[in-house]
């Protein structure tokens, strides 16, 4: 028997057994969740024991923690999906930070060919334009680069790429080292910058947290991708073979939006995930990342959507071409359905028949639609937690005291419930009094921030 929120008023009999099935499919029952985190501890393991495995668990070169009194300017470029920021942060010592950026929109012919020259002008027109270019004999800039992509790094300014992931595809950069990439292009327009650091957008949002929080110990982004860092114990990580850092512990950047890539078998695969997953750019890779991160939730809902519509159980079997183009569902669209209480669910209506183009929805078909999409948003935040309770159990020791984990990202910023969902699910594994300790808190616009500081961090003395 379906809970009352799934239950479709006006619906056919068949429209809600297909709806029981999705519903059977996309809730996640507390056992399935720790069967998930069990094998998610696992694979952290194993990734803290050798390269290549699934969860990469990447040492990152930052061991220090910034106190929070620092003081200065100093610059960062922070490369997301689908836009590039070159930022100035100053630090006014109090833990608390001004920033002044500028954002350059990805051209389609820097996502396929020309990213770093791009990257390059914009650091140029980003300097140019506040009258910051080192000329004669000033000494060059140091700039940290927040890079949000699986780098193994080799150093704190050198790293080669593993791999894009969400939509980045740039020919001839997987396997080099990418601050080199950037290095020569800055070369190429005669800019006298050096790039200090090379830091993930996780490593970022955990640094930027920490200045102003030291209680800070993780850094989480549920935004277009999904990953985290957190402070491990260099005596634990077996496959570090560089110097032990002063402080005992460093930054590892988890990639953990990898998770079950390798055997498909832990995370729940419903038909509509599994053939997202084989028209994307990166079949059998990021599987976690593709069932919780901004950038693939409507594109699971369109599946589902379709399913529907060719069984005639949505739409009276219509579609449009705008529904039958891949990612024609924005997760934004989501967001907006699931908050809909209109009595007649116009927000859904314009949705369904203005931006996709498919004309006389029934309130049948706009209730399912809410449906789904609460149930795809759902499964997404409670997914969520297997990630954060696997690493905060991971060091039991941290939670008798208060934590704070640094966020950022469109899911946990802006998706319905995202949170609530997801600390309630965290709180069912780590029960009280532990549970109190954590605080979950929004490290908004971290990553270049974090860079930024790192930078800092890194010309101040080596780390
Ligand atoms: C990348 C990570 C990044 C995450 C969040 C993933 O696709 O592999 O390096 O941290 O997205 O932006």
């Amino acid at each position: 028997m379906s809970e009352s929120i799934y239950l479709v008023e006006c619906a056919t009999a068949e429209q809600q057994a297909a709806v029981d099935e999705l519903v059977k499919q996309f809730l996640l029952s507390d056992d399935k969740l720790a069967s998930i985190i069990k094998e998610f501890r696992r694979r952290m393991e194993e990734g803290l024991a050798a390269d290549g495995r699934v969860l990469k668990m990447i040492p990152s070169y930052v061991s220090e923690r910034p106190t929070g009194s620092e003081t200065g300017s100093y610059f960062a470029i922070d490369l997301g999906g689908t836009n590039l920021r070159v930022l100035r942060v100053t630090l006014d010592g109090k833990g608390g930070v001004k920033t002044e950026q500028q954002k350059f929109m990805l051209t389609e012919e820097a996502k396929t060919r020309t990213l770093f020259d791009f990257i390059a002008q914009s650091v140029e027109t980003f300097l140019d334009d506040r009258n910051l270019r080192p000329t004669g004999q000033q000494p060059a800039i140091s700039m940290g680069f927040t890079f949000s992509y699986p780098v193994q790094q080799t150093s704190i300014n050198s790293g080669i790429l593993v791999q894009w992931t969400k939509g980045l595809n740039v020919p001839g950069c997987v396997g080099r080292d990418v601050v080199r990439l950037l290095q020569d292009a800055l070369l190429r327009l005669g800019l006298r910058v050096k790039v200090a650091a090379l830091v993930n957008d996780t490593v970022g949002t955990l640094l930027s947290a920490a200045y102003t929080d030291p209680s800070s110990q993780m850094g989480i982004i549920f935004g277009t991708g999904t990953n985290a860092a957190y402070y491990e114990d260099i005596s634990s990580v077996a496959k570090w073979k560089g110097t032990n850092p002063a402080s005992g512990e460093m930054v590892l950047n988890m990639e953990w939006g990898a998770f079950d890539s390798d055997e498909f078998a832990f995370l729940p695969f419903t038909p509509h995930d599994i053939k997202l997953d084989r028209k994307s750019i990166n079949p059998r890779k990021q599987a976690y990342e593709k069932m919780i991160s901004g950038m693939y939730l409507g594109e699971i809902a369109r599946n589902i959507v379709l399913w529907l519509a060719d069984q005639r159980l949505l739409f009276d079997g219509r579609s449009s071409d705008i529904l039958n183009s891949m990612w024609s569902i924005d997760t934004s669209y989501l967001s907006s359905a699931v908050t809909d209480d209109s009595p007649a669910l116009s927000e859904i209506q314009q949705i369904i028949e203005k931006t996709l183009n498919v004309s006389n929805s029934t309130m049948a078909d706009r209730r399912i639609f809410k449906i789904i999409s609460v149930l795809v948003g759902e499964r997404a935040a409670r997914l969520s937690s297997v990630g954060v309770v696997a690493t905060l159990t991971k060091r039991p020791e941290l939670l008798d005291m208060p934590i704070n984990i640094g966020i950022d990202g469109s899911m946990y910023e802006h998706f319905p419930d995202f949170e609530r969902i997801l600390a309630e699910a965290v709180s069912r594994f780590i029960p009280e009094p532990q549970f109190r300790n954590i605080r979950f808190s929004l490290a908004k616009d971290g990553s270049g921030v974090g860079a930024a500081i790192i930078a800092m961090l890194a010309t101040k003395k080596d780390i």
